[in-house]
This record gives C-alpha cells, structure tokens and sequence, in this order.
C-alpha cells in the first residue's frame, strides 16, 4: 500500500507527532479488495442465517423476534445477525419490520443449497481446510474434519432427510450412466451389486433393463437411508434391498456383477487399491465380476479444478491408469467397455 499513515514517528526537527495522514482512495481500494480476497465473515453470517431458514422467514413476513421464537435461536444475536444483513443490503429494518431486498429475495429462494449443514454444507466448511491440502496434498474434508467426506457427513446430526432432499433438489448428475447399462453385456446377470450405490439410481436403471436380476445397494451411514427411501419409492422396490456397510471393509455379499461407479475419485491410492481389493475378493468367492466406472471430474478453469482438487482425492483417472489399478489389486483381467470424457466403464475379471 502507497502513503500508508505512519502513527508513531515523531518530526524530527520539532519533536512533535505529526499529524495522521488520512488513507488514500487507493489504500482504501486496496483494503477492500483484501477483504473481498480474503474475508470469511461475511459467507458466514449469510450461511447461519440461510442455515436456519431466516431468509424464508423474512420472505414469510415474520419479524426478528418471531423468527427468534419459532426457530428456537438466539433472539439477541438473531437481532444483531439482521442489522448485518441490513448493512450489507440484504435485508431494510425498519424497527421490527424487516423486507428482503432483492439480493435477499434470491438468497431466500437459494436458502436450502446455502446451509452449512447436509452435503451442500459439508463442502462449504471444508474449503476453510485448503491449508491442509496444500500442505498434505489429502482433501480438506481430512483437515477440517479428520476424516473422509462421507464418514463425516455421516457422523453429523442425523441429516439423511437433509442430503435427501438436496439429490432431489440438484438432481443427480449421472454422468453419462446410460454407458454402464450399455457397454456392458448383462446376458444371463441374476444379481448385481451396486457398492456405495448413493440412493439406488443407477442400480435402478439397469434392474429396469434385467427384468430377472435382483439388485442391493450397499450404502455408509446416512446415505443408506437415503437409498432405503429413495429405492422403496420406485417400482423396482420389490426387487431391491439396501445393504448398510463399508467397501473400506471385506464385502460379504455375493452377486454375479458388482458396480463401482463414481467411487475412486474420492480417494488416494492406498484406499482406491482396498476398494478394489475387497470388490475381487467378493466377485470371485460369487464366481462374478465387478464393472468400475469411474467419472471423470474435468474442469474448464483453475477455479474449478481447485474446487475437485480440494473436495476429491483425484477428480481424473483415465483409462490406463484405472487398469494399472485393476491389476494392482489383484484382477487378473481388464476391459475398457466405454470411454467418454466424463467416464469410463471397465469390467475386470477377478
Ligand atoms: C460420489 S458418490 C457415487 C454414488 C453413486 N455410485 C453414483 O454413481 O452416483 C460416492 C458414494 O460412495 C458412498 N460411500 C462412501 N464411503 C463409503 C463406504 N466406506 N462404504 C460404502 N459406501 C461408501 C457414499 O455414501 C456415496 O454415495
């Protein structure tokens, strides 16, 4: 910063303090764009209040202290909290009265995806651990929270209905899924297995295309139930069970296929080689196979790909290094299937 006021030097021929210097437009500028760069506060305060739904009730016309008393908050802080937004311009106070202006209409409309709870919420606190992956190299989640991604999302309040309705909300990208119904040869297949199968929408499609097959999911703490309602709503739900445990653990279940899909981004090699280990191990005590399709998370900027980076442990395996794996733990045999930018879909042979 240029022409910054030196508080403590004397004058040298009077002895005297002189004056502070006013900061200049400039050193003001740049104090801003610091803070834009830098500030934490501000994410923070719009969060809690998205988090326990203050936007919506402002939408709703409640007043400070009705929010207070309904949602069960602290009214003083709720008070000051609401003065903030109003310094901001999210929100005008007048006395009890408070309006959303048109920034806090959009965040009243946007609320749920804002919360620092669920996944959506997750992911936001993990950012504040890109220290941690900068010096690890591990995702931030590790830092901020000690663990993987989904062992902490589990390990939070119980929040299935939250991560539930935030699938239904963002819609589920399956990133090109179609290829794993379509590249594979299902002939003769009376059970698949879809491990770590989120809430079942894959292993949905493809019992649609086997009207023989049988399907579980085998699923980790809040995402199991997750799986549970979202399966037990459709009309496969007759054929469909929901498994609660851990890939990280031996699998005893027992099928003629199981699916890894979108799973080996999340984690580092160490793990990746477990995963795969315990799905040969589990195909082969089946005589089956197991079909990895893997996504790919490519970004378009270096924002983007700071954000895979820090949320997954490696957004991109391509084809030969997903082999490379496949032998490593084990597999006698590797297939690439399909290929598309955002997957490919292998079938290894135990
Ligand atoms: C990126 S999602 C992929 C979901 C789904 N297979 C798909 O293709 O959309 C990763 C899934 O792995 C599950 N998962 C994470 N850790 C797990 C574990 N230790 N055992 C079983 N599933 C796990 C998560 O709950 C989550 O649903």
């Amino acid at each position: 910063m240029t022409g910054a006021p030196v508080m403590s030097s004397v004058d040298d021929v009077t002895g005297a303090a002189p004056p502070p210097v006013a900061p200049s437009a400039a050193d003001l500028e740049m104090m801003q764009t610091l803070l834009r760069l830098t500030d934490l506060f501000t994410p923070s305060a719009v969060r809690a209040g998205a988090t326990h739904g203050v936007f919506s009730a402002i939408a709703a016309g409640s007043t400070s202290a009705d929010i207070a008393a309904n949602r069960g908050l602290d009214a003083e802080f709720l008070g000051i909290l609401i003065d903030f937004y109003d310094e901001v311009g999210i929100v005008t106070r007048h006395g009890d009265a408070v309006t959303l202006t048109a920034v806090g209409e959009a965040l009243a409309t946007a609320e749920s995806a804002l919360t620092m709870r669920g996944m959506f919420g997750q992911t936001a606190r993990s950012m504040i651990g890109m220290d941690h992956t900068l010096a690890t190299g591990e995702i931030a989640t590790r830092g901020v929270f000690g663990t993987d991604f989904w062992t902490a999302l589990s390990a939070t309040d119980p929040n299935a209905e939250t991560i539930a309705r935030e699938m239904s909300a963002a819609g589920v990208d399956d990133y090109d899924s179609d290829l794993v119904r379509d590249a594979i040869d299902w002939t003769g297949v009376r059970s698949v297995v879809d491990l770590g199968g989120g809430r079942g929408d894959l292993l949905v499609k493809l019992l649609a295309a086997l009207p023989n097959a049988r399907g579980t999911v085998l699923e980790y703490g809040h995402m199991a139930a997750v799986a549970r309602a979202h399966t037990s709503s459709t009309l496969l739900a007759s054929r469909i069970d929901v498994h609660t445990g851990s890939f990280l653990e031996q699998i005893d279940l027992r099928a003629d296929v199981f699916v890894l899909s979108g799973i080996l981004a999340d984690w580092h090699e160490a793990d990746a080689l477990t995963i795969l280990s315990h799905a040969r191990e589990a195909a082969s005590a089946s005589d089956g196979r197991v079909v990895l399709a893997e996504i790919a998370l490519r970004a378009t900027s270096a924002r983007e790909r700071l954000y895979h980076r820090t949320v997954v442990s490696r957004p991109v395996r391509e084809a030969d290094e997903l082999i490379d794996l496949a032998a490593r733990a084990g597999f006698s045999n590797a297939v690439v299937r399909a290929a598309t930018p955002r997957r490919s879909v292998l079938e290894l042979t135990p």
